[in-house]
């Protein structure tokens, strides 16, 4: 009985090493333990031995069980670390790929809208300019016209960033320290638009992501009024929404501009007539607007006698998901590609 134990050992450990997958492996399992197995049938014939062979037989049989058992254990691993390897790379999304008869890429839907943004701006005269994410208080507050104790500080939920002095060093809330940053590097005339990322401490939710995407707009030259202001964003809402829809202005605040104002264009779903999406009003709010205020001239060594300009700054997500009909912010930053091809 002991030879043939050895010899069925010896036949199981060449099958568990011939098994290449873990359904041969689960076959080779159920063929070396299972109900009608060599080894179980020995078992069961172990009764009709005497004592001390059974003994010998038991323990034989039993230590052939543990030396199998580890065997299929050990085979086990090793075939599903290569199952795992062999999913991973047929599940594999190479996004670096570039296959030239089908399209395998696009744009993100946020760069897409920036780009075309930036196009209309360019053809109306703009330059684009950009700046840090990561902004001191200076140009993002201080430098605007909201110094430490203004109230107005509670128009944004700031972001601070561990570095320098407590609360010196932010994540810019809005694109306006970008303004700064182009009056201090060049003289006037300017006319740029500033797009980019921004940060406010907010919970997540379909219309609010603690990141998003603003643009902003800045012309400082000589006589420059309201109007110029009015006419430029009129002159925009129809070059890029199309010659239905309207813009207006309506008085606000901002520290950095005055005279301020909202920036509305009429409803992109009912284009002004009112719908449920503006709450019947016909008008979609879009940003906020103004003439430079004198103290963001003084602050950047502009004098303000002699120079005048206008500011507007206004999100992006919101444009980028209403051209397609989708109405959570949070797909823009979640990244799934299976969202993201569809555009
Ligand atoms: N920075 C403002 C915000 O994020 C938007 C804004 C308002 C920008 C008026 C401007 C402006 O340039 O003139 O709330």
């Amino acid at each position: 009985m002991i030879d043939e134990i050895r010899r069925i050992t010896d036949e199981a450990r060449a099958g568990i090493a011939a098994a290449s997958t873990l359904e041969e492996l689960r076959a080779v399992d159920a063929a070396v333990f299972g109900r009608r197995s060599a080894l179980t049938v020995l078992k069961r014939g172990l009764g009709g031995l005497g004592p001390d062979e059974r003994r010998a037989a038991g323990l034989a049989l039993n230590d052939a069980r543990e030396a199998l058992e580890t065997e299929l254990a050990a085979r086990r691993r090793v075939l599903e670390a290569a199952e795992r390897r062999a999913r991973l790379e047929a599940e594999r999304l190479d996004l670096t790929e570039v296959e030239p008869a089908r399209r395998r890429g696009s744009m993100h839907l946020v760069t897409q809208t920036v780009e075309r943004l930036e196009d209309v701006f360019v053809g109306m005269g703009f330059t684009v300019s950009e700046g840090p994410e990561v902004e001191t208080d200076f140009y993002n507050f201080e430098a605007l016209n909201i110094p430490a104790s203004h109230p107005a500080r509670g128009m944004w939920d700031t972001l601070y960033v561990e570095l320098g002095e407590p609360e010196s060093t932010v994540l810019r809330t809005h694109t306006s320290p970008v303004q700064i940053r182009v009056m201090q590097a060049q003289e006037p005339p300017i006319h740029t638009v500033m797009p980019g990322r921004v940060f406010r401490r907010d919970t997540a939710d379909a219309s609010h992501m603690p990141v998003f995407h603003q643009i902003e707009g800045l012309v400082v030259d000589r006589d420059i009024s309201f109007a110029d202001l009015a006419g430029t964003l009129e002159e925009f809402t129809a070059a890029y929404f199309g010659g239905s829809i309207h813009s207006r202005l309506r008085p606000s605040y901002f520290p950095f501009t005055e005279p301020s104002a909202e920036y509305d264009i009429n409803c992109l779903f009912c284009e002004g007539t009112g719908c449920r999406t503006c709450g019947g009003t016909g008008w979609m709010e879009l940003g906020g607007c103004g003439m430079v205020h004198p103290n963001v001239f003084r602050a950047v060594g502009y004098d303000p006698e002699e120079w005048r300009g206008f500011a507007f700054g206004f999100g992006m997500d919101r444009l980028a998901l209403n051209r397609h009909g989708v109405d959570d912010i949070r797909e823009l930053f979640t990244n799934d590609v299976r969202f993201l091809e569809q555009f």
